[in-house]
Order: C-alpha cells, then sequence, then structure tokens
C-alpha cells in the first residue's frame, strides 16, 4: 500500500490540513448564500477547495469529484490533486453538499472532502442513488438494512436505552420515502425531514446531543460513500444498497460489475482505517454552525476525524479577510 506506514506516520493526521479546503470552499460558497444560483455557489466552492487542495503535501487521485473532465474543468474524476509526492490516496471530495441550500440560504449545507488509502475507496461509477441506513457509534452492529424499519428502530432505542417514541430519525424530503415516513410513523420515532444534505444528516447521527439518532432512506451514492469515511472514523456504522431508478440504470450497473442487490457495508465504501474526513458548515445546521462574519473577519465551524484514532475534532477558526486577500485570491473574502 503506498500511504504505507513509512510514508503516513500515525503521527500525521491529513484531515488536519484538508480541514484548510473545505473552510475555503465553505467561505466561497457561502459568498453567494442566498442569491439562489446553485452552480455560480458551487462553482466558487470547487475553484476554493482546489486551490487550497494542491498545496497539501499527497498524491491524491479524485474517486469522487464534480464528474467527467470534460463537464467539470476542476475537481474531475480522475484528477490528480496535492503536491504529487507521497502518500498516495483516493479523494473524494463535495465542496458544496446542498448546493440548493446554500443558493436559497437555507440550513445545513457543508464543505467536505475524504481521504483514504490508495485503492481503498468505492467508486460509485454511474451509480447515482444508493438507498442508505447511518448510525453513530452506539448503533454499529445493531442495525441492519435488511430487515424492516421497525425493527431496526426498536433495537436502536434498546441499545441507546432510550423509548422508541425518543429516536429521531432523519430523512430525505422526497416523495420516494412516502412508504417509508409510514414506517417510521407505525414504529412510533420523530422524523426530521430535510429538503437537502443527508451527509450531514447521517453524521450529525454520531454526534452526541444533536437530536438525531439514524438516517434511513435514498440518497446520492457519492454522499454514501463520503459519509462512509465520516462514520468509519468516528465509529458509526452506513450500509448502502444501490438503487437504480429504472431497468436501463440497472443493466448500466451490471455492466459495470456492480451488483445492486449487494449490501455495501463500511468496509466495502472505505476498505481501511487509514481514512480521513473533513467538513466545514455554510449554513447553520443539526451537524455545526456556517459561516459568519465580524469586522474583517470570517469564522468557520469544522469537524475533523481520521479513522485510526477515532478522535474527532471541532475546529472554530477565524480568517483575517484582508491577510487572506493577500494570499489567497480566491473569492471568498
Ligand atoms: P447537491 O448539493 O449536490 O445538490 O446534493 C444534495 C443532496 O441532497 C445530497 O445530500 C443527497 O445525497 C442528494 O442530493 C439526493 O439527491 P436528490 O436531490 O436527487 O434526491
Amino acid at each position: 500500500m503506498d500511504m504505507s506506514e513509512a510514508r503516513m506516520s500515525p503521527e500525521r493526521n491529513l484531515a488536519l490540513e484538508l480541514v484548510r479546503t473545505t473552510e475555503a470552499a465553505a467561505m466561497a460558497g457561502a459568498r453567494l448564500l442566498g442569491r439562489g444560483d446553485k452552480l455560480a455557489a458551487d462553482q466558487a466552492a470547487v475553484d476554493a477547495m482546489r486551490h487550497v487542495l494542491n498545496g497539501v503535501e499527497m498524491y491524491g487521485t479524485v474517486i469522487i469529484g464534480e464528474g467527467e473532465k470534460d463537464e467539470a474543468p476542476m475537481l474531475y474524476n480522475g484528477e490528480v490533486v496535492g503536491t504529487g509526492e507521497p502518500p498516495h490516496c483516493d479523494i473524494a471530495v463535495d465542496p458544496i453538499d446542498g448546493t440548493t441550500l446554500t443558493a436559497e440560504g437555507r440550513a445545513g449545507a457543508i464543505a467536505v472532502i475524504a481521504a483514504s488509502a490508495a485503492g481503498t475507496m468505492y467508486n460509485p461509477g454511474s451509480a447515482v442513488y444508493m438507498e442508505k441506513i447511518a448510525v453513530g457509534p452506539s448503533g454499529a452492529g445493531i442495525v441492519d438494512i435488511r430487515l424492516p424499519v421497525k425493527r431496526n428502530i426498536t433495537a436502536l432505542a434498546k441499545a441507546k436505552q432510550v423509548e422508541v417514541s425518543d429516536i429521531t430519525v432523519v430523512v430525505l424530503d422526497r416523495p420516494r420515502h412516502t412508504e417509508l415516513i409510514g414506517e417510521i410513523r407505525d414504529a412510533g420515532a420523530r422524523i426530521r425531514l430535510i429538503p437537502d444534505g443527508d451527509v450531514a444528516g447521517a453524521i450529525a447521527c454520531a454526534m452526541p446531543n444533536s437530536g438525531v439518532d439514524i438516517l434511513l432512506g435514498i440518497g446520492g451514492t457519492p454522499e454514501g460513500v463520503i459519509t462512509a469515511a465520516a462514520l468509519k472514523c468516528m465509529g458509526g456504522d452506513l450500509q448502502g444498497r444501490l438503487w437504480p431508478r429504472d431497468d436501463e440504470e440497472r443493466e448500466v450497473l451490471l455492466g459495470e460489475g456492480k451488483d445492486p442487490t449487494q449490501i455495501l457495508g463500511l468496509d466495502d465504501l472505505i476498505a481501511t482505517e487509514n481514512c480521513f474526513f473533513a467538513a466545514t458548515g455554510i449554513t447553520t445546521g443539526d451537524l455545526m454552525r456556517g459561516v459568519t462574519y465580524t469586522p474583517g473577519g470570517i469564522t468557520t465551524h469544522s469537524m475533523v476525524t481520521r479513522g485510526r484514532s477515532g478522535t474527532v475534532r471541532m475546529i472554530e477558526a477565524h480568517h483575517q479577510s484582508a491577510k487572506l486577500k493577500k494570499i489567497a485570491p480566491i473569492g471568498y473574502t
């Protein structure tokens, strides 16, 4: 493995460096808050993230980026990022998870990045959607995506030593979840419907006192892999199953060697403990606060974690606009 012991001493926490990329993306995206232009916000965040990413000492290959090279001039799948020196690693980026949230000034948008030893990150290929179940450490080994919703919620409540009616389930607010929502209500649990942003929604389930316990439902496959990196670090759990929308999508997946019936566990999505995750809030949500402004400054709130130690750090950073402008002319000040 390229990201070997020799090259990657346990003392180096890549996530502490990668967090600068999510801070940059969040600050750039937040400048376009509420402007109604999600493409502009996304582009600003992509540009800012890439600018900082290329200063990080690593040979990173983007496995999950902004799409194919021709459509995405930056952070495209397969792009090599970083300084080009070891460690070799796989990279997943989502400079804004919640582009619509950002464009509309709504809660819960974050900038995220994940890294893992080269060759260990699941490549979603053309798999757009994935059915997911995600929990924090108290639910790891307890829930099973194959079981009925009620059984999972009941088992989680027991493991957390609370009543079923104390459990709050995060669900993306989509028509495809009508039946799921009915099953959760029948089970007697509470529901937190989110308009977008299931990465933050899932990770919040692994944070103490976030007010949410389990994420259920169908969301993006790339977002599922990124979430898996975070939950692997934090000791939570995520199981996924690809969700082709029609026969044509199913055929394409089968052609890529992907089995839509396979249960993808944390080890399938991120096949190493040698992984890192960083996220910065763009708008305030269940997981963390968004970008705020002070006279001459910008405040960001981030979380950083790595697989080998499991340590989760919450970082509040105070950036000086005038100084940043001189060293990083990328439009986030
Ligand atoms: P974007 O920021 O790329 O728009 O993604 C937001 C998001 O809500 C993800 O968090 C989620 O996984 C996915 O979209 C769900 O897809 P859809 O909006 O098509 O249901």
